[in-house]
């Protein structure tokens, strides 16, 4: 495995984000953290809950397209940003491989569990495959990536839209900045909907995405010795119309003093408080054109589902205007 996060440093960026975060206010916490292996399995369970639509959608487009796909982009590296379980990305090495073009995976995760029981399965399935699992943060290390052959950098399952729109940005161009012209992007995105439906999609009927949201206070509690009662925070769901996000927050039911020993920091969260802990954007056709546009890169093809839901965009590093 290719790692760019070891323990020093994860343990740095953690106690840097977790002093902003809770002395901030609003108080907040950055997504990352929820992905330790619990996190991870809990985002499996989200994936196959009757509420969380995406990934089946994603599914279903990739299904339909991505002969198509791979015959434009004519990778053979394949780069997956925020890789998971790499269930769907299945489909895209099939199809390169059929396309005869492919020779590398390098599935880019933070969340080293889940990236090499992934890579583990993939060997099996792939033998001949160059298979290099990298431990890095999609949003600092991606100058650090390999740059071999001609890739495709696959960045799934919406979470582009966990970053926040100035990080969305600088993310967009520092990826460019690593891509060739020619090279390209196969990018998914959920879209602005209905928002009953949003909100159920964060908001499940089992309450495995609460349990997900509580799951980055046993993150703070293991790694930095706090003393969080994740049972004492209600996960909350809200859609912010103006900025057309899902926010997910945990709201303090009682005043609460939690000592973060390893800061040696003591927060006062109140009654009623929210930590924000995720956003989720949601976007539209022309909004992602042009933030891909000002990036530095053309769009090739918009796939989505016949419903509207989900779209999958494969964009190309275009050639610099000089
Ligand atoms: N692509 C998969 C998984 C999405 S869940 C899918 O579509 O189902 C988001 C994934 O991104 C998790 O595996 C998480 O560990 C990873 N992740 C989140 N923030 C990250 C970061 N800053 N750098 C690298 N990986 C990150
Ligand atoms: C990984 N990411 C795209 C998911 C999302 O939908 O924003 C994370 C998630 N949070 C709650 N449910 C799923």
């Amino acid at each position: 495995m290719i790692d760019h996060l070891d323990e020093d440093y994860l343990r740095q960026a953690l106690e840097h984000d977790v002093r902003i975060g809770l002395t901030a206010t609003p108080k907040w916490l950055p997504p990352k953290w929820f992905y330790d292996e619990a996190g991870g399995e809990l985002f499996s369970a989200i994936t196959r809950l009757p509420e969380y639509y995406p990934t089946r959608r994603e599914l279903d487009i990739l299904r339909r397209h991505v002969r198509d796909i791979a015959a434009l982009s004519r990778a053979d590296t394949l780069v997956e940003l925020g890789s998971g379980t790499s269930e769907k990305t299945v489909l895209l090495l099939d199809a390169l491989t059929s396309e005869g073009t492919l020779l590398a995976y390098l599935p880019v995760d933070v969340d080293v569990v889940t990236l090499e029981a992934a890579a583990a399965r993939l060997a099996v399935r792939y033998p001949q495959l160059d298979l290099r699992p990298v431990r890095a943060d999609f949003e600092r290390h991606l100058a650090l990536l390999p740059r071999p052959g001609r890739r495709m950098v696959a960045f799934l399952g919406g979470t582009i839209g966990n970053l926040p729109p100035a990080a969305r940005e600088v993310f967009l161009k520092e990826l460019r900045a690593t891509l060739r012209p020619g090279e390209t992007l196969l990018l998914g995105t959920d879209l602005v909907k209905d928002v009953g439906r949003l909100v159920a999609a964060y908001d499940d009927a089992l309450g495995v995405t609460a349990d997900f949201n509580r799951n980055v206070l046993r993150v703070l509690n293991r790694e930095l010795a706090a003393d969080f009662r994740p049972e004492a925070f209600d996960h909350v769901v809200l859609y912010d119309e103006d900025n057309e996000w899902i926010e997910m927050r945990l709201r303090a039911t009682r005043t609460m003093r939690i000592a973060i020993r390893a800061l040696g920091l003591t927060v006062v969260v109140r009654a009623g408080e929210d930590i924000r802990t995720e956003i989720s954007a949601k976007f539209r056709e022309e909004g992602l054109a042009a933030e891909l546009t000002r990036a530095g890169f053309a769009v090739a093809r918009r796939y989505t589902d016949p419903a509207g839901d989900y779209a999958l965009t494969l964009a190309i590093a275009a050639h610099p205007v000089s």
